[in-house]
């Protein structure tokens, strides 16, 4: 058998075939193995379950393309090369589709409808997200932020995780869905779009779907919650949105103005509105919590950086603006690294759409691909030390000289992630508004390889629980 490795550039050490040819000749290629260090595949899915990054690891070890099984449901194919991202994302976006379980999970909002309608939805709700008008959002962002860190005092033990999922939730229903949440209420609600990414947990999601299991109950009383909630909105905000949606200021009214203006026929019946809530709501709260979680984490385990971090904030008037941004290089950086080192979406799933070779080997119709994120922005054949948490990489010219896919904590292509501005914005101004304030100190135990315990759901998350220390500066 092959050894598949590729090099950086994604030129195969083994199989110099143009991928035209590879495609030409895919049904006479062999499946990709599973990998030798796994074990039986049918133990696979219990290894995977008991310790789901290091089985990702270890898949990898020896080749780029692997299959793994999942035990009743057939087999997993992960694609762990910059290379193979950009295929499956770019160029031959039209060979694979989203995976089922996003549209069992949110029905068809924007994360998970195709084709035409994807192309509508997109059109729809891009306004709201570019560059221009997601800063319009920043003052009220840290405004969100300030009314949370305002109760945090000297020597509080706080679990970070959980300050920055009502956080993120603030600031998401503040900005776009235009109703402020009470900063102690709101828990039905808060613990609901808590409850969404109880569908994606391990322990669940590699079972089949009809298996009842308690978090896949959870997450279809948080998901019915949710969607009570948008419909409150929703009629409350009808007869209220600008006659000219694209001047709509946020969802709701964009999302109203859009059925009252009788246009775009496939955002408009009410199932789907409802589920566009609940897509914003799940994709626009969760990612950027972990993401800011780990970067506290981060900062905390390294003094050096930290001791930049504050140097820089400290040179901020007062809390920062808009204007500020473009000069928090550091923070902006410190943001940067943690998405590379702890990827929210740290595994990107697919379908195959026809069959399709793969780095020598074949995928068929119809099977579940995974670009395992995580995994290739850890790769030393991209990333020197790529288990150091160094955001001065990022200083150089690192970004031009990678693969285009080699960091892609946001996805690619058409379909990267619309609220990548936005979440760029609000981890940055978080950061900045708590550290000109704040110093954390972590409390939780690190592993023997230094790294923080974490809980690979849907998104990569700090286990539950963990606590910070904060220290008034
Ligand atoms: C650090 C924070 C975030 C990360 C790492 C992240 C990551 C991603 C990734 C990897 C995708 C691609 C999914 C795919 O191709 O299947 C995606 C899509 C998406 N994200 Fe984010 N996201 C973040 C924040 C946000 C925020 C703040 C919002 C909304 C306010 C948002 C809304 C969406 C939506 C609606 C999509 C689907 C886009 C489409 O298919 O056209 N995300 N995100």
């Amino acid at each position: 058998m092959a050894t598949q490795r590729q090099d950086e550039a994604g030129t195969s050490e083994s199989d110099d075939a143009s991928e035209g040819e590879r495609a030409s000749v895919a049904s006479e290629r062999p499946l990709p193995p599973y990998p030798p260090n796994l074990g039986h595949p049918a133990l696979h899915m219990f290894r995977q379950m008991r310790d789901t990054l290091t089985f990702g690891e270890r898949a990898h070890r020896f080749e780029d393309v692997v299959r793994t099984r999942l035990l009743g449901q057939g087999d997993i194919f992960h694609l762990g090369h910059p290379e193979c991202v950009k295929r499956v994302l770019l160029t031959e976006r039209e060979k694979f589709r989203k995976s089922g379980d996003f549209g069992t999970a949110f029905g068809e909002g924007l994360l998970t409808v195709e084709g035409e309608e994807w192309q509508q939805q997109r059109d729809a709700l891009q306004p709201l997200f570019t560059r221009d008008r997601v800063m319009t959002y920043a003052d009220g962002m840290v405004e969100q932020m300030q009314r949370r860190t305002d109760r945090w005092e000297d020597g509080d033990r706080l679990d970070l995780q959980s300050e920055f999922t009502d956080m993120t939730l603030d600031v998401l229903f503040a900005t776009i869905l235009g109703r402020e949440l009470d900063l102690d209420g709101d828990r039905r609600l808060r613990e609901a779009a808590e409850d969404l990414h109880e569908w994606f947990v391990p322990t669940s999601y590699l079972l089949p779907p009809w298996v009842p299991t308690p978090a896949r109950r959870r997450f279809r009383e948080g998901k019915a919650t949710i969607r009570e909630e948008a419909d409150r909105l929703l009629a409350e905000r009808a007869g209220d949105a600008p006659a000219d949606p694209t001047e709509a200021d946020d969802l709701l009214s964009l999302l109203v103005g859009l059925r009252e203006a009788g246009m775009d026929a496939a955002m408009l019946d009410d199932e789907r509105l409802r589920d566009q809530m609940v897509t914003i709501i799940f994709a626009g709260h969760d990612t950027t919590t972990t993401s800011l979680t780990f970067a506290c984490w981060a900062l905390a385990n390294n003094p050096d950086v930290k001791a930049r971090f504050q140097a820089e904030v400290d040179e901020l008037d007062g809390p920062p603006t808009a204007d500020d941004v473009a000069d928090l290089e550091v923070t902006d950086r410190v943001v940067t690294e943690t998405l590379r080192m702890y990827p929210p979406v740290y595994a990107l799933p697919r379908l195959t759409a026809e069959e399709v070779a793969m780095d020598g080997y074949r995928i068929p119709e119809g099977e579940r691909v995974i670009l395992p994120f995580r995994q290739i922005q850890r790769d030393e054949r991209f990333f020197q030390d790529p288990d150091e948490f160094r955001p001065s990489r990022w200083d150089g010219d690192l970004r031009s000289e990678l693969h285009n896919f080699a960091y892609a904590p946001f996805g690619g292509g058409p379909r990267i992630c619309i609220g990548r501005e936005f979440a760029l914005l609000e981890a940055k101004l978080a950061l900045a508004t708590i550290g000109r304030e704040f110093d954390l100190y972590w409390l939780g135990e690190n592993d023997a390889d230094g790294e923080p315990p974490v809980s690979p759901e849907m998104t990569l998350r700090m286990e539950q629980g963990q606590e910070f220390l904060v220290a008034e500066r």
